[in-house]
């Protein structure tokens, strides 16, 4: 049977951290094999609200393409590409833009959650979102459908972006009378959102509170030894009561492929510093494969540079297949 179509991505706005690599690394690792498997570095999106700054973008494009290939994507069967080599899908992108209204955009909760935490950028109500930044979910209806995927492993905060894709898909095969599209399905992750060492809800570089896959195991040891406790005494697993603490199991039972709360009674008894120096050293030496692949691979950028080509080149395809069916459907293929 042909294989269905899986993909994904991620905006290069920072290296990748633990919470990327157990939340969604790990999963199309272990997908590529059963699915036509799409990995998007979406630097066009990165650019919606990093517009001022493109080589922090662009640095990142490589980084976030290494973190990839170094968590086990597998270049062979994979195709990993850089969304604005793909310029159909930016054509797709003016094309879906009739079929969304602006109500439909403002509504969207991530975007809106998105808009009130960049006040710098986008004014203290959001008075000066950009077309841009406001629309960048029809974009994702356009990585989502340049190669016609059935299936886009995502975290819970890009569901509303799969709702408004499939949204899409159907006004657009209504509208021109067509079937061009699967209609695209969310997968989302098993494991609980990491949250950042310092308590707050998500590890963010700009928040200095994350593991990077990329990290030395010196820092790694310094970030936990630091990472937020309660001033409680014995090891649990509770993280409406102890967020902190649990989060340090949850990590530690992510590793030992256990359940968080076996791993909490197993270590009642340790104090927090023996705990963490146990996880930072258990951490070390689960990541140690990737982080000399990753080494490795940092001295290879040519080698990087031909799979992103070859990746180009597949998505390529991939997109002008769709497009003239597109273009047909919408009669502008003269
Ligand atoms: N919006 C996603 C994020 O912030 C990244 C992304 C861009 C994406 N295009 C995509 C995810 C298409 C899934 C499908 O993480």
């Amino acid at each position: 049977m042909e294989k269905k179509t899986l993909l994904t991505g991620d905006r290069p706005t920072g290296p990748l951290h633990i919470g990327h690599y157990f939340g969604s690394l790990v999963n199309r690792v272990a997908m590529q094999s059963d699915y036509e498997t799409f990995i998007m570095v979406a630097d066009v999106q990165a650019l919606t609200d990093n517009f001022s700054s493109p080589e922090r973008v662009r640095e990142n494009v490589m980084e976030v393409a290494i973190d990839n290939i170094a968590a086990g994507l597998d270049p062979k069967q994979s195709t990993l590409f850089i969304q604005s080599q793909i310029p159909q899908i930016a054509e797709l992108t003016v094309f879906y833009s009739n079929l969304v209204t602006v109500n439909t955009l403002r509504r969207n909760p991530t975007v809106k959650a998105e808009i009130a935490e960049k006040r710098e950028l986008f004014g203290q109500e959001g008075e000066s979102v950009t077309f841009g930044f406001l629309g960048y979910p029809v974009s994702q209806a356009a990585d989502i459908t340049f190669c016609r995927a059935h299936v886009v492993p995502v975290g819970e905060d890009q569901l509303p972006m799969i709702e408004l894709t499939r949204e899409i898909v159907e006004r657009f095969h209504r509208i021109y009378n067509c079937d061009i599209f699967p209609l695209p399905q969310a997968k989302l992750s098993e494991s609980p959102r990491i949250m950042g060492l310092d308590g707050s809800s998500k590890m963010s570089k700009s928040l200095n509170n994350a593991i990077y896959l990329k990290d030395n195991p010196e820092e790694t040891m310094e970030k936990i030894k630091s990472a937020k406790t309660d001033s409680g005494t014995t090891i649990e697993f509770n993280p409406r009561t102890r967020p902190e603490i649990s989060n340090l199991v949850l990590i530690y039972s992510l590793i030992h492929n256990q359940n968080p709360k076996d791993v909490a009674s197993e270590l009642k008894h340790n104090t927090y510093s023996d705990f963490k120096i146990k996880l930072a050293q258990d951490l070390n030496r689960y990541l140690r494969p990737i982080r000399e692949k990753r080494l490795e691979l940092e001295s290879k950028p040519h080698y990087i540079k031909e799979i992103l080509e070859m990746g180009r080149s597949k998505a390529l395809n991939k997109a002008e297949e769709t497009l003239k069916l597109v273009r047909e459907a919408m009669k502008i293929n003269y």
